[in-house]
This record gives structure tokens, C-alpha cells and sequence, in this order.
């Protein structure tokens, strides 16, 4: 007997950065965060639970998957296998419609599509929570992924991470943001987030201060998005990211390239020029950058037009993680 089922996750990017583990073994982060939820940039999972496989195996599009990425879905599906109380083999296939692995997010729309699918095909009739919890075991970003809108993922405090999960503090109707997205390069990252934020831990002389800073940002994130103040959550995301990345660099730990640095500088000179819009980086050079929606073709166009970017995508709030179809 066969079980399945097809799930649709959307990329989140933060505004106020996660960046640090306090538990590497089940991902707990060392300190909160907040995402805008993206409805342009999506992860599309079916999963096929097999009494007759012997192995799990995975296709990123149509293209089987290399040994690392098959090994960490086989790991994960494992915590999944457990609750549900089978040793069933699964084929699964993901897709994502955006650059994989290169800073924009795929890990967090594809671990919280999987874990969805999964969840579905197995019959485990988890809350939001709950599968907010179970995915950050995936990738920690993919916690936020299982809601739309705004979303707040809780650092907690257990050891066993129950209480370290996402909410939503607003859905993606509370208000209508923007984001351009400056592709720079398609390759994938060099350092992946997990090897990136241990070698912050262990060696960043500024990572205490970047721990202690967080809880302030996130108190001052939470009330700029309520009062939909467009600044302060503008000028509080930028600065997040680029305390995140003085940490990085701290440690010659560099995810930009020539064209990340051009984009900061433009951003900064269209601000002085009068349209108002905001930068984030992730562990990888893009760059994306917060604007109003009525902002959203003018900047795009600018930003096509720095040295170095290959193509800009554009996206607006997006919705929770959803099952499609059931067989
Ligand atoms: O989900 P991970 O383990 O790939 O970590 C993501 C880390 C950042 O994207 C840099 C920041 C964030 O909060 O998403």
C-alpha cells in the first residue's frame, strides 16, 4: 500500500536574523527571529511512503539527488517515521521554482514542504506547531515557513525544543510589503548556515554581543510590523543583517561578492534620492531588498541596472504551507 501526498511551502526571509545555534543535534537557535513569508518563491514536495522500497530516494526536479542532500531528507524522514510508527521507505520529489541553495531560502520552503507531505502521507495529524517544531529539525528557517504572513520563530527555553517553534504575529493581509530580489550568482553557497554559524560561535569575538542584541531587535521588529511603520521596520531589518554578516566577517566568514557590495551602496543612494527601501542578505550573496508595493517596478528596474546582478524576482506576503491534493 501506498501513501502520499503533494505539499507547497513559500521561501521566508527574515527581518530580524537567526544566526547561531544553542543546540546543533535538533537545530535550536541561540537567539529569535521574524520573517516575511514570500508568495513568488515556492517549494512543491511529493512524498510516496513504500512498503516495497528499500531506500529513500529523492529527485530535485528531474534530476536524482546527490548523496549529502538524499542523506540529510533520509535523516529527517527518520523523526517522522518514528512518531508515525513505520520503517516505510519514501521516494520524494521536489521542486523548487527559484535558485536552490544559494541564499534565498530553499531549505526553509523545502524542509517545511516535506515535513507537511510527509506528515500528510503518514496520516499524523500534527497542530501548526507542532510541524513548525518538527521542520525546524529540518532546517531552522523552515519553521517559519509552515505560516504565511508575518511570522515570529521562538528561541524557547526547553532542551527538548518543544516550545521552539514558529507563530504568526500577522497575516500576510495585515500589510502589503514588498521585496525585490537581486540574484548576483546561481551557484551554491560555499559555507552551508549549519558550518557557518558554528564557526561564528566558537570564533567570532562580537557573537555574545550579537546574542544579547537580539532580544531588543525582535521587541522593536514585533511593534513596527503592528504599526505597519514602514521605516523603523526598514532600518531595524537592515541593520540585523548587517550585524549578522560583521559577526560572519568577523571570522573572514564572506558570502558576498563584488555585486553584493554595489547593491548596498545603491540601495543606500536610492534612499537619498527619495524611494525609500532597505536591504537583507542572507548566507549567500543576494541581495533583497523591503519596498513599498507602489515602489516595486522603479526599484526593480534600478536594481537590474547594478554591475553584476543576473535577474531580479519580486514578491509580496505570502500564504501558510498547504497540502494540494491527496490521492
Ligand atoms: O535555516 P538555515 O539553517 O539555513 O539558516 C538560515 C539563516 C539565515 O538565512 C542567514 C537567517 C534567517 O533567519 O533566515
Amino acid at each position: 500500500m501506498q501513501h502520499r501526498a503533494r505539499a507547497v511551502a513559500h521561501s521566508n526571509i527574515a527581518l530580524a536574523k537567526y544566526w547561531g545555534k544553542r543546540d546543533v543535534k535538533i537545530n535550536l537557535p541561540a537567539v529569535g527571529s521574524i520573517s516575511l513569508t514570500l508568495d513568488g518563491l515556492h517549494t512543491a514536495t511529493e512524498v510516496r511512503f513504500s512498503e516495497s522500497e528499500n531506500d529513500d530516494r529523492v529527485w530535485e526536479g528531474d534530476r536524482s539527488a546527490d548523496a549529502a542532500f538524499t542523506g540529510r531528507v533520509s535523516r529527517f524522514l527518520d523523526l517522522i517515521r518514528q512518531r508515525a510508527k513505520t520503517d516505510q521507505r519514501a521516494s520524494v520529489r521536489t521542486t523548487n521554482n527559484f535558485p536552490t541553495g544559494a541564499g534565498l531560502a530553499s531549505s526553509a520552503s523545502g524542509f517545511a514542504a516535506l515535513t507537511l507531505a510527509s506528515c500528510h502521507a503518514l496520516g499524523l495529524r500534527l497542530d501548526r506547531a507542532e510541524l513548525s517544531a518538527l521542520a525546524r529539525q529540518g532546517s531552522g528557517s523552515a519553521a517559519r515557513s509552515i505560516f504565511g504572513g508575518f511570522v515570529e520563530w521562538r528561541r524557547g527555553e526547553l532542551p527538548d525544543g518543544s516550545d521552539s517553534h514558529a507563530v504568526p504575529i500577522a497575516d500576510r493581509d495585515h500589510w502589503d510589503l514588498r521585496m525585490a530580489i537581486a540574484v548576483t550568482s546561481e551557484q551554491k553557497k560555499a559555507a552551508s548556515s549549519t558550518a557557518g554559524m558554528e564557526l561564528t560561535r566558537q570564533r567570532s569575538p562580537y557573537y555574545s554581543a550579537w546574542v544579547e542584541r537580539s532580544e531588543n531587535t525582535l521587541h522593536a521588529m514585533r511593534d513596527a510590523i503592528a504599526a505597519r511603520d514602514f521605516t523603523e521596520v526598514g532600518e531595524l531589518s537592515e541593520a540585523s543583517a548587517l550585524a549578522m554578516h560583521a559577526v560572519m566577517i568577523s571570522c573572514n566568514l564572506l558570502y558576498w561578492n563584488a555585486a553584493t557590495v554595489a547593491l548596498l551602496h545603491a540601495v543606500a543612494e536610492f534612499r537619498r534620492g527619495g524611494l525609500e527601501c532597505y536591504a537583507t542578505i542572507d548566507a549567500g550573496p543576494q541581495v533583497k531588498v523591503l519596498c513599498q508595493p507602489s515602489d516595486l517596478s522603479t526599484l526593480a528596474g534600478k536594481l537590474q541596472d547594478v554591475p553584476g546582478v543576473l535577474r531580479v524576482l519580486q514578491a509580496a506576503p505570502g500564504p501558510d504551507a498547504r497540502v494540494e491534493s491527496t490521492p
